[in-house]
């Protein structure tokens, strides 16, 4: 009796370990170096006990393969392609695009969640259909009509900054700025005025937490939910309070525009103006017909589609920006020279403006231009950019395959910090963004907005509205660093996806004593 069931035993923990490695030979199949991985967690272990980030492990990866143009790697028992040679991201983000038009985040033919269909993580015909529909949202022209909006929540942060730096005590930029970002979205993504700056417990700053926030609950959702898709569709990744409120919040705003253009110029004015726009009908990104010419599909802006949007608005817009905005404040306050460099600037430029920071103002202070680039150099918000393999793939240069579901990185953090490309990576220099010195920069290794079809589609939005923020605050504060200070800050491996320095960026602000 004891002999059968350890006998059944085995068998069970033989069968357990063969499903746990059935994946491992991918890699070595096709030649591809890469690290051992063990059963069921693959090279992903430490990820998942949170002792390193996504970007960091990547990073890792990179530069243990100094000679090799790409890396295999195993999340979990899925393999995965890190590419090291910034040709092949040209290709992979670039030219090769049809193979690699999406991002697999959470897939949603298995997860159709309303609020997943949004920009950033929807794929095929929906992302080709909402790409093209969202582009001109995004403009130069639209981004110039929101100004005013971004320019009244930077003159507040001024404001909220004051009464800091009065008080004397540290602030934590990273939150400071964060809750500057936070009324931005409300004003330009929401059309509505929050009051996140003066008010620490405001609902809309709430949600904007709890969304960044894992919480058990949606820890454990997400750990089934990925290995069996159809056993919990009733449950969201998203958690129904997340859900509920932002599609009332939504769908009220809309409401009282009668769903119509406001004159607001905001993101939901623009959102209405595609509804009204009616079915759009075009190509067909993955579907042909028998004789090769794309399939037509249609599609129509629907509530939900619309709900959707303004929530990638918070997801997409919202860590990005506050963090490499705080980021640049804690590099400025390690180099006074160049803090007090764009603070000159700052000052001569806002003196031929009227003393306010315009859309034409910020295009002016080229130091500060640099002095951020920099910042995302060294401190991208994400440090990783990811695609999945749609069709076969022939790796150009080699006569490896790799096959549908394959997720392939680009690892920025590594490449932005690699020496080769950057010298002395961790030193803080703007002059390398210089004019005469950017066009020596290869492209594809430095890619904080990321590029190709699928870049970021609010690059001009977000990089003007985190310049706003910095020259509003630096025209009338200085930073320096403070008591609890790090000089370089531990990123934080609970947040997925976006780099965050644990327990935030403190720093002392001091009110600027101007002489005009
Ligand atoms: C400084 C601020 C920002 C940074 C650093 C940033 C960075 C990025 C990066 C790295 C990507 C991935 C690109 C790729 O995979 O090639 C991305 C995608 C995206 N970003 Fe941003 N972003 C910022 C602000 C914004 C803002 C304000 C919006 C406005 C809503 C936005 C909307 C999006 C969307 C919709 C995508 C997905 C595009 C697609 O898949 O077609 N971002 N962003
Ligand atoms: C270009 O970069 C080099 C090396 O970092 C630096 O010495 C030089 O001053 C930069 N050029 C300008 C115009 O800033």
């Amino acid at each position: 009796m004891l002999g059968l069931l350890i006998g059944l035993l085995a068998v069970v923990i033989i069968l357990l370990y063969l499903f746990g490695t059935r994946t491992f030979s991918y890699w070595a199949k096709r030649g591809v170096k890469h690290d051992v991985p063990v059963p069921f967690f693959g090279n992903a272990k430490r990820q998942f006990l949170q002792e390193i980030s996504f970007a960091d492990i990547y990073a890792e990866t990179y530069r243990k393969y100094p000679n090799e143009r790409f890396v295999g790697y195993y999340l979990t028992t899925t393999p995965l392609l890190v590419l090291r040679d910034p040709e092949l991201a040209k290709h992979v983000l670039v030219s090769d695009f049809n193979y690699f038009s999406s991002r697999n985040v959470f897939p949603l033919d298995k997860h159709p969640e309303p609020l997943l269909k949004n920009l950033i993580m929807c794929e095929g015909d929906l992302w080709k259909f909402l790409r093209q529909r969202m582009t001109p949202a995004f403009t130069t022209g639209k981004v110039k009509a929101m100004f005013p909006l971004i320019v009244a929540r930077a003159e507040k942060l001024q404001r909220v900054a004051g009464d800091a730096a009065a008080s004397g005590a540290e602030v934590d930029v990273r939150d400071l700025m964060a809750r500057y970002t936070t009324d931005f979205i409300g004003a330009c993504g929401f059309g509505i005025d929050t009051d996140t700056l003066s008010d620490k417990n405001n609902m809309f700053r709430k949600l904007g937490q709890r969304i960044f926030r894992q919480e058990l609950r949606d820890m454990i959702v997400a750990i089934i939910k990925y290995n069996v898709p159809k056993l919990m569709t009733r449950f969201h990744f998203l958690a129904p309070e997340i859900e509920k409120t932002m599609t009332k919040l939504v769908k009220t705003i809309m409401k009282e525009r009668d769903y119509k253009n406001s004159g607001r110029n905001d993101f939901i004015d623009s959102l209405l103006d595609l509804k009204e726009q009616g079915k759009m009908i075009g190509e067909s990104l993955m579907r042909k017909k028998a004789d090769g010419t794309p399939c037509m599909v249609e599609m129509e802006m629907d509530d939900e589609l619309l709900v959707a949007q303004v929530f990638m608005f918070f997801a997409a817009g919202f860590e990005t920006s506050s963090a490499v905005t705080s980021y640049a404040l804690h590099e400025l306050a390690h180099h006074p020279d160049h803090q007090r460099r764009c603070q000159e600037e700052i000052d001569s430029v806002l003196a031929r403006h009227d003393n306010k920071v315009s859309y034409e103002a910020l295009k002016e202070m080229k130091f500060l231009h640099m002095c951020f680039s920099e910042a995302m150099r060294i401190f991208p918000s994400i440090g990783f950019l990811q695609r999945m393999c749609v069709k076969p793939y022939t790796i150009p240069g080699t006569d490896i395959t790799v096959d549908p579901g394959v997720n392939v990185i680009v690892p920025v953090k590594a490449l932005h910090l690699d020496p080769q490309y950057f010298p002395d990576p961790e030193e803080f220099r703007p002059e390398r963004f210089h004019p005469d010195n950017v066009s020596a920069i290869n492209k594809y290794t430095y890619l904080p907005f990321g590029t190709g079809p699928r870049a970021c589609i609010g690059e001009r939005l977000g990089y003007m509205q985190s310049l706003a923020g910095l020259a509003a605050l630096l025209s009338q504060f200085s930073v320096a660093p403070s008591i609890s200070t790090l000089r370089k800050p531990i990123i934080d491996t609970k947040v997925f996806g976006i780099q965050s320095a644990k327990g935030g960026l403190p720093l002392t602000l001091i009110a600027r004593k101007k002489t005009q």
